[in-house]
């Protein structure tokens, strides 16, 4: 990303918080981990979108006219010395192509300043802890001058309902980053794979941390700054976890390993799931489900196009998978009867628990509304079957190209009564990541194999 990406995106908030407006965004603060030791520094995403900067303890001030002025770290070479090179305000407006830059400990004092005679101040609403008191202190020292003729912004406005439009629609470099950072994470699954199978084989003492190791090794050789999430590599039952860690769980002969993993490359997330058998071939039981699983998620992409609703490729999921519980005997036809009654009653939900998608981006579960704009008005009510609640709906999203999700169905079986024993404690879920285009959507994520086959014959090599 280049500057004048940046100075656009700055552009276009200006533009919407029209000529009155001033808008303010600051990044993360660092994250104490014990006593002196902070965890790993990552930048806010919003303010990252609209500078680029990667420094913490910094804030951006966007007006309506179209000038941003940048608060960031002075420079102070004790500080330097320990904590490495600060960028400072001298540099700041040369080097990220905004109009002006103070250091940070003048915030408070210029702030008041910045917003007296304004109509609205705009920043992200219950997101970044603490800026609602910070706003209110500005607000406060601008009020203590009314009666010298300043005037007090009448208005405060979410800054998320402009900034997460913007991100919602990936425009071609933001895609260009997005593709590297899922072929990166893709090597990442392939390399896994190949050293269970490898280890399985010499008879080793294979742990999920060990996977765990060579998705890192992967992306931090491919150029990614850290993993997007907590990489979960779940072996055997630790799969029906679903927000399981990568732990020391052994790998077993004959049981699968699911392994949600994805790199961040310059600040922009993959997220690719996929489920292998240990020592490189699929029991029957794990095959019939697995088959099942992969051929919902065909439904789910091919539900995936511009004009489809974001809803679309869950409902398709959810139909094969539906009928499929049926047919390999998951679900008993007896009690719970035809695929309809599985999904009207959402019989399903025992196996398959979450949604089949989200919006990626900067962020994992990144930011955009579910719900499309144009229709919030338009609610209507159905009782859930399973929890008897009222649940209200919206009409969800329609897609656009440049959106980008993922399509994640699942399946995962915990004993039960009733539950046939073979596929007890398998957990499966295959996760690719999709932008919109005109006419369905790319996989950017498909550099590691689905097919059942082909990562049987990978794990041979
Ligand atoms: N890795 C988080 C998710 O798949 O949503
Ligand atoms: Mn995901
Ligand atoms: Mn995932």
């Amino acid at each position: 990303m280049s500057n004048s990406n940046y100075a656009q995106r700055r552009e276009r908030v200006a533009a919407a918080l029209g000529p009155e407006g001033l808008a303010v965004i600051r990044t993360a603060p660092e994250q104490p981990r014990n006593r002196d030791s902070d965890f790993l520094y990552r930048h806010d995403s919003y303010f990252h979108y609209l500078t680029g900067f990667g420094e913490p303890n910094a804030t951006l001030v966007i007006t309506g006219d179209g000038r941003s002025t940048l608060f960031c770290a002075p420079k102070d070479l004790e500080r330097e010395i320990w904590d490495g090179y600060r960028l400072g305000p001298e540099a700041a407006p040369a080097a990220l192509g905004i109009d002006a830059a103070h250091s940070a400990g003048e915030l408070d004092s210029l702030m008041p300043k910045l917003l007296e005679n304004r109509q609205a101040v705009w920043y992200p609403f219950a997101i970044q802890a603490g800026l609602e008191v910070r706003v209110a202190g500005w607000l406060a020292a601008v009020r203590s001058r009314v009666r010298y003729g300043a005037i007090c912004p009448e208005e405060q406005r979410d800054l998320c309902a402009v900034l997460d439009e913007m991100r919602l629609v990936k425009d071609a470099d933001e895609q260009a980053v997005m593709r590297r950072a899922a072929q990166i994470s893709a090597r990442g699954h392939v390399r896994a794979m190949k050293l269970a199978a490898r280890m399985l084989r010499a008879g080793q003492d294979a742990r999920e941390y060990h996977l765990d190791a060579e998705l890192l090794h992967e992306f931090r050789l491919g150029g990614s700054e850290y993993p997007a999430y907590s990489s979960i590599v779940a072996a055997g039952a630790n799969a029906c976890v679903l927000h399981y860690r990568a732990g020391s769980t052994r790998l077993r002969d004959g049981e699968l390993v699911l392994i949600d993993a994805g790199c961040e490359l310059e600040g922009y997330a993959s997220d690719i799931t996929r489920t292998f058998p240990a020592n490189g071939r699929f029991s029957g039981p794990q095959r019939a489900l697995y088959d099942l699983v992969a051929a919902s998620q065909e439904a789910a992409v091919a539900a995936t196009r511009a004009g489809a609703r974001f809803t679309d490729p869950h409902d398709a999921t959810v139909k094969v998978l539906a009928q499929g519980m049926l047919d390999v005997g998951l679900l008993d036809r007896n009690q719970v009867g035809g695929v309809d009654d599985v999904i009207e009653k959402r019989a399903y939900f025992q196996f398959y628990m979450h949604r089949t998608g989200h919006w990626l981006g900067m962020d994992v579960h990144d930011c955009g509304s579910y719900v499309e704009p144009s229709q919030v008005g338009e609610v209507s009510e159905r009782k859930d079957p399973l929890s008897g609640e009222i649940i209200k709906n919206r009409p969800s999203r329609i897609l656009r190209p440049g959106m980008v999700l993922t399509i994640e169905p699942g399946i995962y079986v915990r004993p039960a009564p009733g539950v046939p024993e073979p596929f007890h404690n398998i957990g499966i879920r295959i996760e690719d990541d999709a932008i919109v285009t005109e006419s369905g959507c790319e996989l950017i994520s498909r550099g590691v194999p689905v097919k059942a086959d082909e990562i049987e014959a990978l794990m041979r090599d």
